[in-house]
């Protein structure tokens, strides 16, 4: 089944705090539990919130079916502000609710059953191009690949943070599919080992031969010479090409530039926010403390130690070798050549 699954009647997602352990479908059936699987990572991912949020938007609008124009109306823009709220970084959360909430506000004067009805067509709509721009990522970023590559990546950017498909690993598994030899390093990706959990699942779910490191291992499998390329996601690119991604990622690139290894950073262009000319605007989300103090719920750390929890870092422009998109690879200068494929859509 597909990551987030939008039916008239409810949301369905797989949960992905419950994984690898067990496949678990969460059935949400009011935009408050679509709102709560958000911020608890049930679902994660930039593209896979995005498109989850229209399906609450939807729900929303669908409760509200048989209200009076006026409380429809306010209704939809509290679900919508409730949505926003749930997580800060990806701009992915805000780009869908606004695209679906401007769909709607073209539909005032109709009534609110025939605008909940349109609302939920576009939501579906929205899950289906999801699909489609990954598989047109996936295109333009295999033709990076060689015949034979090891490729470190963070995080999870496969099919699980996306309606299907993927976005990072997504070019990874198109690779694979065109029968290249590739080799994944999978970056465990503390504190919510998504790699390590989602990832490495994913990886062994498709036949992708992969390794499973922990973060603090990634330089050490470079300067073996066992990565060739790194390919990551984001959840915000401003105009100049900085980006946000899992906590991690800074340093990778880093890593990657000091040993000459390409990195490239592979994000749909509802990612891309050109109202921030750089890194410094994008807010980073600060979690739990327990999500660094404890593993599987066991206690790792000392009480009443103090903890930082960012759970994305930005990484600089000029550490990023291209920007993999699905209307084509943007190269330095990013302020350029963002602004370009973005118009050119
Ligand atoms: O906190 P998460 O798991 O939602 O963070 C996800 C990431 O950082 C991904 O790399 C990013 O959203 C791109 S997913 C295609």
């Amino acid at each position: 089944m597909r990551t987030v699954d939008i039916q008239p009647d409810r949301v369905r997602l797989i949960d992905q705090r419950r994984l690898p352990g067990e496949l678990v479908i969460l059935d949400c059936t009011d935009y408050h539990q679509v709102g709560e699987a958000i911020r608890t990572l049930a679902v994660r991912g930039a593209p896979a919130i995005g498109v989850a949020a229209a399906g609450g938007l939807a729900l929303a609008a669908a409760a509200l079916r048989d209200s009076p124009p006026d409380a429809f109306w306010a209704g939809l823009e509290a679900a919508a502000a409730e949505l926003r709220a749930t997580r800060p970084t990806a701009v992915n959360l805000f780009w869908a609710i606004e695209k679906v909430m401007d769909f709607a506000r073209g539909q005032k004067g109709e009534p609110p059953a025939a605008v909940a009805a349109a609302l939920h067509r576009f939501a579906v709509e929205m899950a289906e191009e999801d699909v489609a721009v990954n598989r047109r990522m996936a295109e333009h970023g295999a033709a990076l690949v060689p015949e034979r590559a090891g490729i470190l990546t963070h995080c999870n950017t496969g099919a699980l943070a996306t309606v299907d498909w993927g976005t990072a690993l997504g070019v990874i598994r198109l690779a694979h599919e065109q029968g290249k030899q590739v080799h994944v390093y999978v970056d465990e990706t503390r504190p919510v080992l998504q790699g390590a959990r989602l990832t490495a699942w994913e990886c062994l779910q498709y036949g992708i031969p992969a390794t499973l490191i922990t973060d603090n291992m990634a330089a050490h499998m470079m300067r073996l010479g066992k990565i060739q390329l790194v390919f990551v996601g984001a959840d915000r690119i401003a105009a100049n090409g900085d980006t946000a991604n899992k906590i991690g990622t800074y340093g990778v690139a880093v890593l990657a530039r000091e040993h000459g290894i390409p990195f490239y950073v592979v994000a749909p262009t509802s990612t891309v926010d050109l109202r921030i000319r750089s890194g410094d605007e994008i807010e980073i989300e600060e979690r739990a403390h327990e999500e660094v103090t404890h593993i599987g719920g066991v206690r790792i750390a000392p009480e009443g130690i103090a903890v930082a929890n960012p759970a994305f870092d930005v990484t600089p422009a000029r550490y990023i070798t291209g920007i993999v998109t699905e209307r084509g690879i943007a190269y330095p200068p990013y302020t350029v050549s963002l602004r370009r494929l973005m118009q050119g859509g």
